[in-house]
């Protein structure tokens, strides 16, 4: 499959059909986040992966407490049909944790701390760009409270939960949405 195609044709996916995620493809999934870059090699991330029916109503739960509380903060009107609903469906969750202690040399500057959440990142779309070359449809989701979330799935309190990667066959093709072009987004300095 070619590198670009992917980069470009995989769309964040908010439909899925209950159809099982085999482990094998799981695995590879992770192996490929696994190949990231991190700062000094510390491979500051851990994966939960959660197929578990409850668990995944907690996490809506929580998404959905925070969309509310989002409404009403924001009053982005938009927000109250922003679906969380597929997170109930949606075979496999997949969170993504970091370790802010493992950032690297950028722990001394003062405005550090970011390099463990940037290989996290890269990390993540790894794992966009395999689940896209096995067919399957992913979202990037991050509405939840960090510390609720630490209380649903049990992580520790010095890490990060960074991301819930939804994993499975998709129910729809999602519909492109533009980009800006590189021209208004780059500045050379030659
Ligand atoms: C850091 C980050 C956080 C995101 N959080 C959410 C989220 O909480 N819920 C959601 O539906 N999409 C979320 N997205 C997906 C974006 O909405 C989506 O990538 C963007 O609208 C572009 O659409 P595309 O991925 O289909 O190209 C997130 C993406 C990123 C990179």
């Amino acid at each position: 499959m070619d590198l670009f195609t992917a980069m470009k044709e995989r769309r964040s996916c908010r439909h899925y059909l209950p159809e099982a995620v085999n482990e094998d493809t799981i695995e590879k999934i992770l192996e490929a986040a696994t190949w990231a870059p991190s700062p000094l090699n510390t491979q500051p991330w851990e994966f939960i992966v959660i197929t578990n029916k409850e668990v995944k109503e907690k996490i809506f739960e929580e998404a959905n407490r925070c969309r509310v509380w989002a409404l009403e903060t924001s009053h982005w009107k938009w927000l109250d049909t922003y679906p969380v609903d597929f997170l109930k469906e949606v075979p496999v969750i997949i969170a993504v944790i970091g370790d802010p202690k493992k950032t690297g040399v950028d722990m001394f500057m003062e405005e550090g701390m970011m390099g463990y959440l940037s290989a996290c990142s890269a990390a993540i779309q790894n794992m966009h760009l395999a689940a896209y070359s096995y067919g399957l449809g992913t979202l990037w989701f991050t509405l939840f409270d960090k510390k609720a979330l630490r209380g649903i799935l049990n992580i520790d309190t010095a890490k990060t939960p960074i991301a819930l990667i939804c994993l499975g066959k998709k129910a729809d093709e999602p519909a492109p949405l533009p980009r800006k072009g590189v021209r208004e987004k780059t500045t050379y300095i030659r």
